[in-house]
């Protein structure tokens, strides 16, 4: 999808990606094609993430965690079980887009997520106590993120969800996912992340905006 003129109102902003994996090089991508400017790092020295970047990601470039943690919006798409190794100091007073899940089977049985009542990203942000925390691109395969892109407007649309407590912030991300190719659903504060995390009927799902609200109100559009 070539979404460059949606994005031009956003399009000198920097986007910072926190993870190199499958989900982080999917998104790096979308946004280079939307006209970002995009920093990708892992927890490596970027040096040697140089030429895998300048190969999977062309357009985006290969920075250390820390500068990627200064871009306008950050996206985390690291294991979970990592996220303590996330400098909290770097993204303080940053809107950090979580796009991570517990998984039990490959994060491990964690604590943090095992005994408690809070969303993952609840947990993500009570780390990152200076970030403005929002919840989205957990619930779209990484196979899928490219090919379900599509230009504002299209039919059957679809539609990732987008749950923070500050609505600003939610409003920034909304415009950053439309621009890369999806509708957004605002499901609510932070807490309503829960709506579509593993297990839940959004999770498994693909829908468009106005499925998504449906399966939101009452739960009854069939997977
Ligand atoms: N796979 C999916 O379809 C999918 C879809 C939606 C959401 N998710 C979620 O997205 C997250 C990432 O999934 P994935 O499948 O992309 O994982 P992945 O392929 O294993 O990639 C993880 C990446 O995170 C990097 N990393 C680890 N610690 C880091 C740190 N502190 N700072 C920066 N980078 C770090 C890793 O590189 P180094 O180890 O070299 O640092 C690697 O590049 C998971 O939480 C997953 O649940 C996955």
């Amino acid at each position: 999808m070539d979404n460059r003129d949606l994005a031009q109102g956003e399009s000198q902003q920097t986007i910072g990606i926190l993870g190199a994996g499958r989900v982080g090089t999917a998104i790096a991508r979308l946004a280079v094609a939307a006209g970002y400017q995009v920093k990708v790092a892992t927890s490596k020295a970027a040096a040697e993430n140089e030429l895998i970047i300048e190969i999977v990601t062309p357009g985006a470039i290969a920075v250390e965690a820390l500068e990627a943690a200064t871009a306008d919006l950050v996206v985390v798409a690291i294991p979970l079980h990592k996220y303590k190794s996330l400098s909290a100091e770097a993204l303080s007073g940053r809107t950090v887009i979580d796009a991570m899940n517990y998984w039990a089977a490959t994060d491990g049985d964690i604590a943090d997520f095992e005994n408690t009542e809070l969303s993952s990203s609840e947990v993500v942000a009570a780390y990152l106590s200076g970030s403005h925390v929002v919840k989205s691109f957990n619930h779209i395969g990484y196979h899928e993120m490219e090919p379900d892109a599509a230009v504002s407007g299209s039919p059957g649309r679809r539609a990732l969800g987008v749950a923070g407590d500050d609505v600003g912030t939610k409003e920034r991300v909304a415009r950053f996912l439309d621009a890369v190719g999806f509708d957004s659903i605002d499901t609510g504060d932070l807490a309503s992340g829960k709506f579509f995390e593993p297990g839940t009927q959004i999770f498994n799902g693909s829908f468009t905006s106005a499925e998504f609200s449906r399966v939101l109100k009452t739960g009854l559009v069939a997977v």
